[in-house]
């Protein structure tokens, strides 16, 4: 084990609201059970941006955050025994430490370590990287993939073939598994069901494959940017409208009035009334699963509770798919060498790491389907 510190380069936020600033840092050697990683691509989700606007406030600052990532493993700390030097790997923002009692049940998604994510630090309470005033730097996810390289724990990282481009990979740590899971597992999608996805971005676009995946008879993407409708006809949906309405009065047409069989939001930042417009489209005993985020403190309004009862439908949270990352990751990246799923059609744009803001104004402008950070050492 490496008792040296790594020079970095990451995108940093130090003030919420606010802007990516690019700096040099340094990361300390890992410590038992943790690996240091080349990270080689990041993708852009949506929820770092929760991050920087504080919809998802970080108690600690200055942070590095970023949680899709694929890279090398290029140093192990003391008792990591499953994972060498050399090889490939994808992390995982919920970590699995295979031991708790959701682990235990087969819910990896919901390991008792998530309550790292926010915090900022590794499971032992304290930071990896010193910014260039010796201050103390937190990392989302216990990941912060935003970086060139990055100590993770070996609960957060799922060894991977190596013949998978990591642009590729680097989208299955949170975006495939949470979209296709949306529709597989939580709205449990069955052959010739009627689906509803709102919101094409990295998660809804996956949401819609999942859905036709499973046999959907029909998948009615909604996105008010023609774009996002257009790639939502190529990964399956079999209509697309600007609006929730428009897609509600299409799914009643098709059913006696009676709705679609399940609903999925994956908007970029939920709010009450856009749960509420979406509820509106399912049917009696119908699930609405309910996958983006907004701010923290939004509370749900806006939905008859005399109609959520006697209509018996559902109302469905959803952490990573409600799937387990061991599961996911390796399933995922044989269905994609299979052809079975579509990954590189996912990537609209690849940025350097100095490019950040660029590339999430993109995002907030619905340019991309998934930009990614390809790193550079
Ligand atoms: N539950 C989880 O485990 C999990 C995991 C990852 C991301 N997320 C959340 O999922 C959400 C989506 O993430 P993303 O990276 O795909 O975001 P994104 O910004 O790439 O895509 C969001 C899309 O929603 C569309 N949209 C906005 N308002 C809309 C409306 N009223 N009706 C229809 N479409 C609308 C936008 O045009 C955009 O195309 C975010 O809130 C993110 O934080 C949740
Ligand atoms: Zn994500
Ligand atoms: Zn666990």
């Amino acid at each position: 084990m490496s008792e040296k510190t790594t020079k970095i380069r990451a995108a940093v936020l130090r003030e919420l609201p606010g802007k990516w600033t690019i700096e040099d840092l340094e990361l300390s050697a890992p410590k038992p059970g943790e690996v240091l990683v080349k990270v080689m691509a990041a993708g852009l989700c949506h929820s770092d941006d929760h991050h920087r606007s504080n919809d998802l406030p970080l108690p600690n600052l200055p942070a590095v955050v970023g949680h899709e990532g694929a890279g090398v493993i290029v140093a192990l700390g003391e008792g990591v025994t499953d994972l060498e030097v050399g090889d490939h790997i994808v992390c995982s923002f919920i970590p699995s430490c295979g031991k708790c009692k959701w682990c235990s049940l087969g819910m990896q998604n919901l390991c008792d370590f998530g309550r790292f994510i926010l915090e900022g630090t590794q499971i032992d309470g304290t930071f990896r990287i010193k910014d260039a005033d010796g201050k103390d730097v937190a990392t989302s996810a216990m990941l912060g993939t935003f970086s060139n390289f990055q100590i993770m724990d070996q609960s957060s990282v799922i060894k991977v073939d190596k013949d998978v481009p990591f642009e590729v990979a680097c989208l299955v740590a949170c975006g495939v598994p949470t979209g296709i899971g949306s529709a597989r597992n939580m709205a449990n999608v069955q052959v010739g069901d009627i689906v509803v996805v709102v919101g094409i971005g990295g998660i809804g676009i996956n949401a819609v494959q999942g859905a036709a995946m499973s046999g959907a008879q029909r998948v009615i993407a909604v996105d008010p940017i023609e774009y996002k409708r257009t790639r939502a006809l190529e990964f399956g949906a079999t209509e697309a409208f600007a609006t929730i309405a428009e897609a509600e009065k299409f799914a009643k047409s098709l059913t006696n009035g009676q709705g679609a069989d399940s609903a999925i939001v994956t908007v970029g930042v939920i709010t009450s009334e856009i749960v509420a417009q979406t509820y509106a489209t399912i049917r009696k005993a119908g699930t609405l699963v309910v996958t983006a985020m907004g701010n923290h403190a939004e509370e749900l309004s806006g939905i008859n509770l005399f109609d959520l009862a006697m209509m018996q439908k559902r109302i469905q949270g959803n952490v990573y798919g409600g799937w387990s990352p061991r599961v996911a990751v390796p399933i995922l990246l044989d269905m994609y060498k299979r052809k079975e799923i579509k990954l590189d059609e996912l990537i609209t744009r690849t940025y350097k790491i100095d490019e950040i803001n660029e590339a999430y104004d993109d995002m907030r402008n619905g340019k991309n389907i998934r930009g990614v950070i390809v790193h550079e050492h």
